[in-house]
């Protein structure tokens, strides 16, 4: 980039080396805050060397030079601070130009107007880090980001304000905005091209298409954006289906799409409406990110490959989403919607650089298909990796059980969330006294979020979990006075779609169901004792812990509470600890916050960033909320984050299951037309029913495959009907083998999924949804899948609506 610039930061950069050092030995538990004006305050440095980035007739230009983009998507708070440099170089040796990076509201802000812009946090150390390694920066600061990140990125507690509305020209919202977008900007703006920095543009909003249409809240952050960072070029990012809905007139529009795609197809529109812009996949995906219950996702290498090769022989600039995921540490990762789908801990994504920073086969392929297009430069040295480490097994010598460590309770008539009681993050345990009830009852929670274990009396009766929509428990019958405990765990925020209003804790009421005289009589519990259970290693340290040898009469009994052990390293280095043998929780070495463990999967392990240990004794604390089977653990060399713990069904077929739809009447019978893109058909007339029947007779290419990327049914207003209840009754054919391509796909919100049957399955092809409720319908929507032969388009089709079930 600039030579001269970059030699004379080679006394800094020692500087750096020192920080970096220091912050090997630093916990990130108690960071430093500075307050807001500190920040507003900091002077911006002239820079040495001034340059600019602009956009010229189809192409970006670098100080009035064509440009192509080759950006690695990086996100420094998910990799360890001591190993951001290393990865820089990593995706610098493939022959990336640019990092493109988030920045994440809520791990700077953590409580309303105290900044954090330190340790795992420095912004603007990472970018000069990008410089020092001749490498451009893509700033993307939000104020909403997704990315798979707890409440995609926004601060948790906006929603103390309950009728907040989040993304829109909400007063309160905006002037939150506003405020962290200044702060970001006191780190970063003196970073710019302009300024002499690596920062060449800044995105405005996150794919908002896919959130609501108004341009007038999008204007509202641009004009904030602008304001901060005077000069510079802005773009927004969307998906080729809604991007008009939201794009800006004076903004760059780019695209994102995941690997497979139809590349000409998805800049079609925009080449057509502004046929001289500069085409960008603002995110290639590279992969995918993995959710709780479900199968580890992966993406072959070959589609990747095939996509860039393509976009660079065509001067498109891309950022690959993600090059390096990281690790979503603590309670940082998200939850996807409809329904509500955790994200696991490790952001791996199936990247060309691990979750733990080493080159995968994918990454050399990428590295050969890049080096291609390097302007006859030679592509810069892959550097050293970190050798991983095992540690022998070791067992957990002492806990704390939670019963015993409750602490100080607040009382309240009624129920309240989390954020009520200004909790962000942990759990919450609800207790109350019961009346006497002579036999059973049904217990109803309404709306506990997320993961809810109910006690009578200190033993456990049950459990719900929000992931699969259960509310209801049966209840024993109890004496007066008996006590109910309902201890609720957070899990992240919904990050995606209209559901990130997510508030935690038990959001309505709960109601017991009893027989009286014959006659079921429902009471609304009150009267609570609430016990906040931070998230915190403080509060996980403090408490009473004893010999897990004096639990001996519990022996059987899963336990929940906190676990500590300590382990000896020789050579700290890179290692993923063994949590196969664990119920539910949050783990802790060293009071570094590693993230989530849960025993159903597939992600079995926790990567711990050698930076992280210690030579000689490390600590170990899980926070187990359901209790372990064995209280032990081991570090592996690899990691495992490809076991599910109970297969869980991938379609929705039971064996020898058939659908029957002899003596049934279609409410439509049509084709599709060939090729990409939304198509939308009308009912001859309106229909009412709650179960819908979509029958594909044929496909485009005449061969078996089915595949669809998303479908929306149309309301008595002609407008999408909200999909958050749909359910799959039923799919005669699925192909998980290789990919999640189950049915389910085609109302995810992700029109890069899709539901695909097996090759081998013949048409004609059938799936069957349960909407949730009884619905006027007037018409479908449909989208085929992205890449340019279509695979699996259908042709020919039939609509059945019933208000009954069909019958397989
Ligand atoms: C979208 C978002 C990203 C991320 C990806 C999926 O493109 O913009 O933040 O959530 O989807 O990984």
């Amino acid at each position: 980039m600039r030579r001269k610039f970059i030699r004379s930061l080679s006394s800094m950069a020692c500087l750096f080396c020192l920080l970096s050092a220091q912050a090997r030995t630093t916990h990130n538990v108690s960071m430093p805050v500075e307050t807001q004006k500190d920040i507003i305050n900091t002077p911006h440095i002239a820079w040495e060397r001034k340059g600019d980035f602009t956009v010229g007739k189809s192409t970006f230009l670098l100080n009035g030079e064509p440009f192509v983009i080759k950006a690695a998507e990086l996100h420094y708070p998910r990799i360890p601070k001591p190993y951001w440099d290393q990865r820089i170089k990593l995706c610098k040796a493939l022959g990336m130009n640019t990092i493109c990076l988030y920045v994440f509201w809520n791990s700077h802000e953590q409580r309303p107007g105290e900044f954090d812009f330190t340790g795992q946090n420095d912004l603007a150390e990472f970018c000069r880090l990008c410089q020092q390694n001749d490498m451009y920066v893509i700033l993307r600061p939000g104020p909403y980001v997704c990315a798979e990140w707890e409440m995609g990125g926004l601060p948790w507690w906006l929603l103390k304000k309950k009728d907040i509305r989040l993304r829109e020209r909400d007063p309160y919202f905006m002037e939150r905005v506003g405020i962290f977008e200044k702060a970001v900007a006191g780190q970063v703006a003196n970073l710019t091209i302009q300024n002499g920095g690596p920062i060449i543009m800044v995105q405005v909003e996150n794919e908002y298409g896919s959130y609501g249409e108004d341009k007038e809240y999008v204007s509202q952050v641009r004009d904030m954006v602008r304001a901060n960072y005077p000069g510079v070029t802005l773009f927004q990012c969307d998906w080729a289906s809604n991007f008009t809905l939201n794009g800006l007139d004076d903004l760059v529009w780019t695209m994102n799409f995941g690997t497979g795609a139809n590349v000409d197809q998805q800049f079609a529109k925009l080449k057509e409406l502004r046929p001289d812009s500069p085409l960008m996949c603002s995110e290639f995906w590279s992969g995918w990110f993995d959710k709780w219950g479900a199968n580890h996702e992966t993406r072959p290498a070959a589609d990747m490959i095939q996509g860039l090769d393509e976009m660079l022989s065509k001067n498109i600039s891309f950022s690959l989403y993600m090059t390096h995921g990281g690790t979503n540490w603590g309670h940082w990762a998200g939850a996807n919607s409809p329904g509500f789908a955790p994200d696991v801990t490790s952001y791996d994504y199936d990247a060309p650089i691990s979750e733990s920073g080493q080159t995968t086969p994918k990454y050399w392929e990428l590295r050969k298909a890049l080096g291609k297009y390097m302007n006859g430069k030679k592509q810069a040295k892959v550097p050293a990796l970190i050798k991983p480490i095992s540690i022998p097994a070791f067992q957990f010598t002492e806990m704390a059980p939670l019963f015993e460590n409750l602490p100080a309770a607040k009382k309240d008539r009624n129920i309240r969330t989390m954020e009520e009681y200004d909790q962000g993050f942990g759990s919450i345990l609800y207790r109350t006294t019961l009346p006497e009830m002579k036999s059973p009852s049904l217990l109803t929670v309404n709306d506990a979020h997320d993961y809810t274990q109910v006690f009578l009396d200190g033993k456990y009766i049950g459990k719900l979990d929000r992931r699969n929509g259960e509310k209801q428990l049966e209840f024993p019958a109890c004496r007066k006075g008996a006590q109910l405990d309902i201890l609720v765990e957070a899990m992240g925020r919904i990050n995606f779609g209209r559901a990130i209003k997510d508030f935690k804790g038990i959001t309505r009421n709960v109601e017991l169901t009893m027989d009286v005289d014959g006659r079921p009589f429902t009471c609304d519990l009150k009267d609570w004792e609430v016990y906040n259970l931070e998230d915190t290693y403080d509060f996980y340290k403090g408490m009473k812990f004893r010999p897990i040898s004096s639990l001996k009469d519990d022996l059987g009994q899963r336990i929940p509470g906190c676990y500590r052990a300590t382990f000896n390293v020789k050579k700290p280095s890179d290692t993923f600890l063994n949590f196969e043998t664990w119920g539910k929780g949050l783990v802790y070495v060293n009071g570094y916050a590693l993230g989530r463990i849960w025993e159903i999967g597939p992600q079995q392990t926790l990567y711990i960033p050698g930076c992280w240990l210690k030579e000689g004794e490390n600590e170990v604390l899980v926070f187990d909320i359901v209790g372990p089977r064995e209280a032990k653990s081991e570090g592996l060399k690899e990691p495992l984050l490809d076991q599910l713990l109970v297969k869980k069904p991938l379609i929705h077929r039971n064996e020898g299951e058939q659908l029957d739809l002899s003596g049934e009447k279609e409410v439509l019978s049509g084709s599709f037309k060939p090729g990409n893109g939304w198509q939308e058909v009308k009912f001859d007339q309106p229909v009412t029913g709650r179960y819908i029947c979509f029958e594909a007779l044929s496909a485009q290419d005449g061969k078996n495959l089915a595949c669809i990327a998303e479908m929306y049914l149309l309301n008595e207003d002609g407008e999408r009907l909200s999909r958050e209840p749909w359910i799959v009754n039923y799919a005669d054919s699925e192909d998980v083998s290789h990919v999640n391509c189950s049915a389910d796909k085609i109302f995810d919100l992700q029109e890069s999924t899709y539901w695909s049957t097996t090759q081998e399955a013949q048409y004609p092809h059938a799936i069957v949804i349960d909407l949730g409720g009884t619905h006027t319908l007037t018409g479908l929507q449909y989208l085929p899948r992205m890449e340019s032969e279509v695979p699996g388009g259908i042709k020919d089709f039939k609509v059945y609506v019933k208000s009954q079930e069909f019958k397989f």
